[in-house]
């Protein structure tokens, strides 16, 4: 059984630090209606949180991706296994991601939200790993620096197991 090995944020630490990405992005976007946009299934925890310290009116929508693999890769996609069904269109559109690694994921998602023209697309990330090569993504928000480490807890799992963790730690 995979056991856990420290907790590395807890419960308050995120609450904590939920509140306050909340509360800037409610001053950075006032007077617009931005639109959240997260990815399953990791980011649908932070998404839960977030969006009830965000102070303006806001949708959200959830999309799912395939994880990828060295085809995709090299095909410089992501699979999107469940889209959106909204028009971006002059949006202000915010990405809300659980963590990023490589930055693959983030940019292949940036691409394709960039082709649909919204006024603006910004990237709030609980986590950064800060592993991603140059040139990086630009994260608007973050939450917290994280270690090259595999964390789980808080929307992130390791074999679908510990997403339900109020806590983010790593593994043994
Ligand atoms: P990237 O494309 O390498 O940046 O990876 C992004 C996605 O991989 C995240 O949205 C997570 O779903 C997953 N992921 C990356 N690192 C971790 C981790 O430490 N624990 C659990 N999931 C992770
Ligand atoms: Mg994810």
């Amino acid at each position: 059984m995979t056991e856990l090995a420290r907790v590395l944020f807890g419960r308050e630490d995120i609450h904590r630090r939920v509140d306050e990405l909340g509360r800037t992005i409610t001053g950075d976007y006032v007077g617009r209606e931005p639109v959240l946009i997260s990815v399953l299934k990791g980011g649908t925890v932070f998404l839960a949180d977030l969006m009830r310290q965000i102070h303006l009116p806001l949708e959200t929508h959830l999309m799912a991706v395939s994880p990828y693999g060295a085809a995709e890769e090299s095909m410089g996609r992501v699979r999107i296994l469940l889209d959106i069904d909204v028009d971006l269109t002059d949006r202000d559109v915010l990405l809300v991601e659980d963590i990023v690694d490589t930055g693959l994921t983030l940019r292949r998602l940036l691409a394709l939200l960039t082709e649909r023209q919204p006024k603006s697309l910004a990237i709030c990330a609980l986590l950064d790993k800060q592993l991603a090569p140059e040139p990086r993504p630009e994260l608007r928000f973050v939450g917290f620096k994280a270690p090259p480490a595999f964390l789980v807890g808080y929307g992130l799992d390791h074999a679908e197991d510990f997403r339900h963790l109020p806590f983010i730690a790593d593994l043994m």
